[in-house]
């Protein structure tokens, strides 16, 4: 199973600390039945220096061969989790980093707490689309504020999927968020789950989410959510991607 969304990257956002602890989450999320990450840290970030490209692939290199070193079979993908920031589309170069083919590649965008950004959000995802990016909304189920028609819109004109958080439907994020990603599946606006993981316990905690799910949802939809359509993502065949 892949895992797209994951701030498994050592001491670059509010994710891993250190080497040590990246390690610990990649042995975790491989014990949870994940064997493939996307690495996606917070970009640009919310410090007052804005994260760059460069930083992301210094610590990606740095795992990657630590994890290589460790013999673990985790396969780790470099991206971020792209924040609604101006400066991401003044300097895409520093400021975007996708994942996928060349070509088809996804971007992973943050979706805002509040509704006070949605004008800003359309016209950032018109741009990015322009740009040819196929574009991933992070948990929807966490932002009351956006409509599931307004969602629903978007996913309708396509190229624009959502991911929901694995842990939302057992209430890990709250009643509120709990009963939204029920809407959401009922509507069929989930396509991607992911662990969101920010630190071991969470990455331990996956393969027990990931249970729950199955039971919850069935095997085909978490094969779905969790394999299927997060593959089709890497391979630029994001037109093959249904919800469940
Ligand atoms: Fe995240």
């Amino acid at each position: 199973m892949i895992d797209i969304h994951c701030h498994i990257l050592p001491q670059i956002d509010d994710g891993s600390d250190s080497l040590e602890t990246s390690l610990a989450m990649a042995k975790a999320l491989l014990a949870s039945g994940i064997d493939e990450v996307i690495a996606t840290p917070h970009l640009p970030g919310l410090s007052l220096v804005p994260l760059k490209r460069e930083v992301i692939a210094n610590r990606y290199e740095l795992l990657s061969a630590a994890i290589k070193r460790e013999g673990l079979p985790l396969k780790l993908h470099m991206s971020a989790e792209h924040n609604l920031d101006p400066l991401i589309l003044q300097d895409v170069a520093s400021y975007i980093v996708p994942f996928g083919v060349p070509g088809e590649e996804a971007l992973l965008i943050e979706l805002p707490w509040t509704e006070v950004a949605k004008e800003r959000l359309s016209a950032m995802i018109f741009e990015l689309q322009s740009l040819g990016y196929t574009l991933v909304l992070a948990h929807p189920e966490r932002s009351p504020g956006y409509s599931l028609e307004w969602l629903s819109e978007r996913v309708s004109a396509g190229g624009f999927f959502l991911q929901i958080e694995a842990s939302s439907l057992g209430g890990y994020y709250g009643k509120k968020a709990q009963t939204r990603v029920r809407e959401l599946i009922d509507n069929h606006l989930a396509h991607l789950a992911a662990s969101d993981s920010h630190d071991v316990t969470m990455c331990a905690e996956f393969g027990a989410t990931i249970a729950a799910l199955k039971k919850e949802l069935g095997e085909k939809a978490v094969k779905k959510l969790l394999e299927d359509n997060p593959r089709a993502l890497l391979t630029g065949k994001s037109a093959d991607i249904t919800a469940i």
